[in-house]
């Protein structure tokens, strides 16, 4: 039977999560979207206007599927969680029902169970700065909706993915080396989701079967990327340093999700997997 796969962060065609939706519905999954509030018409009414049809294309020739997109945002788990500002912001009022308890519920509701759980999001307000000029409420916002984002989601869908499902997410070399002007705590908020995929994958295992890893990811000029303004020269440094000398595709990444979410993969969980072209490899840039 196909497997069933809810990918939170996906909101344009652009990011990672966008391309592991194209490789799990290529390998047949049925693929279920979780999409930040705030972004929700615009990537609704870009769907329904045929926007992405040309990025649907699967390796066959037919559509991508997406059964169902669900408002989220990854920062609330629960309506107690939700400030009076945020509740009665119009883009939010629009929707319903998008703390991380209650897509889960609605996931439940709507189909039972998943095996696939994909993490493809994150959020530094004060990226831009260095860690030394960085705020705690903007240290404290990137490790909220970066890296306790990742807890809470598989926390709340764990009783609903089936024995044998994985989970994943997404993180960054900054998490280990120094990448100067990934800033506002986002290095730290990927040390801290690298660190819990490992203790996730002690108690996911044990609980349920579940397996969980993360993928490194190289540099990808996606919306959030572009967001931080160095994009552009972390890929050009990527191509002139790494041993594959070669531009990074999403598609890359969505292949190494689709095997890691396969029984492929049935013994590897706690892992950071690097889908960099081997840049994380080398010691000096030559
Ligand atoms: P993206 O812009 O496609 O994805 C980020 C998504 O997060 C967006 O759809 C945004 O709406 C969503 N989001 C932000 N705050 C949210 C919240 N509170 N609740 C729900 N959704 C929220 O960009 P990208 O780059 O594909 O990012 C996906 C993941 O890949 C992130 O974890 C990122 O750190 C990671 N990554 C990206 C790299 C790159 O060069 N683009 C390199 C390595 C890792």
């Amino acid at each position: 039977k196909g497997k069933r796969a809810f990918i939170a962060g996906v909101a344009d065609d652009n990011g990672y999560g966008w391309a592991i939706a194209k490789s799990l519905a290529a390998a047949g999954a049925e693929i279920l979207l979780g999409t930040w509030v705030p972004a929700l018409n615009i990537f609704e009414s870009s769907l329904r206007r045929g926007k992405f049809d040309e990025s649907r294309a699967l390796p066959d020739g037919s559509l991508m599927e997406i059964t169902k997109v669900y408002p989220l945002d990854a920062v609330f788990d629960n309506l107690e969680d939700v400030p009076e500002d945020i509740k009665s912001n119009k883009r939010y009022a629009g929707s319903s029902k998008w703390t991380v308890q209650e897509v889960a519920e609605s996931v439940k509701e709507d189909f039972g169970s998943i095996d696939i759980l994909v993490h493809s999001l994150a959020n530094g307000p004060e990226v831009t700065k260095p860690l030394l000029e960085t705020s705690r409420k903007g240290y404290l916002a990137a490790l909220s909706a970066s890296s306790y984002s990742y807890v809470s989601l598989l926390k709340h869908f764990l009783p609903i993915i089936n024995p044998g499902g994985s989970s994943i997410s997404l993180t960054y070399i900054a998490s280990e080396r120094i990448i100067p002007g990934y800033g506002g705590g986002m290095s730290s908020a990927k040390a801290a989701l690298e660190s819990d995929t490992r203790v996730l994958a002690f108690e996911a295992g044990r609980k349920r079967k579940i397996r969980v890893n993360t993928i490194s990811a190289g540099p990808l000029r996606s919306r959030a990327a572009k967001a931080i303004g160095f994009i552009d020269m972390m890929i050009d440094y990527s191509i002139a340093n790494a041993p594959l000398q070669k531009e990074l595709s999403a598609e890359e990444v969505g292949n190494a999700a689709a095997f890691l979410s396969s029984p492929l993969a049935s013994a590897i969980t706690g892992t950071v997997l690097y889908v960099d072209n081997g840049l994380n490899a080398m010691g000096v840039g030559v």
